[in-house]
């Protein structure tokens, strides 16, 4: 017996970052748009816990127990007193390090699948609690949809989307640390007054309508300085983006993955195209938005 979950990747279409807190972190107004690139977890009974993964990127997925799926796994075995005697397999095609939430993806993901195949019966209320506890974006990763993430992020509420918006991404060459992003944010805020981080009232109206030009000129990402300062190549994907006609440019949460918001599936051909030949980039994707979150596939 095993049991298969899909699970979608994100875009933040606003990042609005505060000052560092005591503990770290950063408070968010985020506003997430999952969208349709995703992982598959599957999980299946084992002798012990243990995590394989295919795909693209698989090389650079650690394989241990700092895998949030792994994580996941063990989260809630714990608070159900179950042994995560489990395989967990993971069919990656979301970017590693690439600001799309891929492994809060595998987060998500497992926690649900092993949700299923241990019937543990865990509320969505207490599913999300363990989410929040994983990663600051891997509630989103449950949820799907549109959402405004606040506090660190994890804290949701869902929003209304009034239409499909259409997008183009292009894979960079290497990864970005999140926490370095965040790092480079902090050293390029030195000095400065950061205000608190608000959602855009006119981004959330785009969203609502639907208005892919509405939203084109509210996207925001206050990550995007610091993701450019420490992968200044980005620069040129977004140049050629622009060029090809894209209606926003923007780096996808902490990057290095740059995101484009096309018009429709045929414009979005264009931009792909156009950025596949432009050599500023090591792969490029399509997908729309919003998708729903983890969903149990069999
Ligand atoms: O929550 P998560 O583990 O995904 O965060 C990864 C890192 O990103 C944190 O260790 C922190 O450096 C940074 N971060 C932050 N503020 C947030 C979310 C993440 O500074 N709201």
């Amino acid at each position: 017996m095993s049991v298969t979950v899909r699970v979608p990747a994100k875009v933040n279409v606003q990042l609005a970052v505060g000052a560092a807190r005591p503990d770290g972190f950063h408070d968010l107004a985020n506003v997430f748009l999952a969208v349709g690139l995703y992982d598959e977890v599957t999980v299946s009974p084992a002798d012990e816990l243990r995590i394989t993964c295919e795909g693209p990127d698989a090389a650079q997925v650690p394989l241990d127990r700092t895998n949030l799926a792994a994580r996941a796994a063990l989260a809630l075995a714990g608070r159900h007193g179950i042994e995560p005697a489990v395989h967990l397999h993971i069919a990656k095609d979301i970017p590693v390090a690439g600001g799309m939430a891929g492994g809060s993806a595998d987060g998500a993901g497992a926690l649900l699948a092993c949700d299923r195949l241990w019937g543990t019966g865990a509320s969505q209320a207490e599913l999300l609690d363990i989410c929040a506890e994983l990663g600051s974006d891997v509630p989103f990763s449950l949820l799907g949809g549109a959402a405004l993430g606040v506090g660190r992020g994890e804290r949701l509420t869902a929003l209304e989307v009034g239409g499909t918006f259409h997008w183009v991404f292009a894979m960079a060459g290497r990864g970005l640390s999140t926490p370095a992003v965040f790092r480079e944010f902090d050293r390029l805020a030195e000095g400065r007054d950061i205000p608190e981080p608000v959602a855009s009232a006119e981004l959330l109206r785009a969203l609502a309508k639907g208005d892919a030009d509405a939203l084109a000129a509210a996207v925001s990402n206050d990550l995007q300085p610091a993701a450019l300062s420490l992968f200044p190549e980005l620069a040129d994907t977004l140049d050629a983006g622009r060029g090809a006609g894209a209606l926003a440019t923007l780096v996808s949460g902490s990057g290095p993955t740059t995101a484009f918001l096309a018009r429709d599936t045929e414009s979005a051909e264009k931009v792909a195209e156009t950025l596949r030949a432009s050599g500023t980039c090591r792969s490029v994707r399509t997908a729309a938005g919003p998708v729903a979150g983890a969903t149990v596939l069999s």
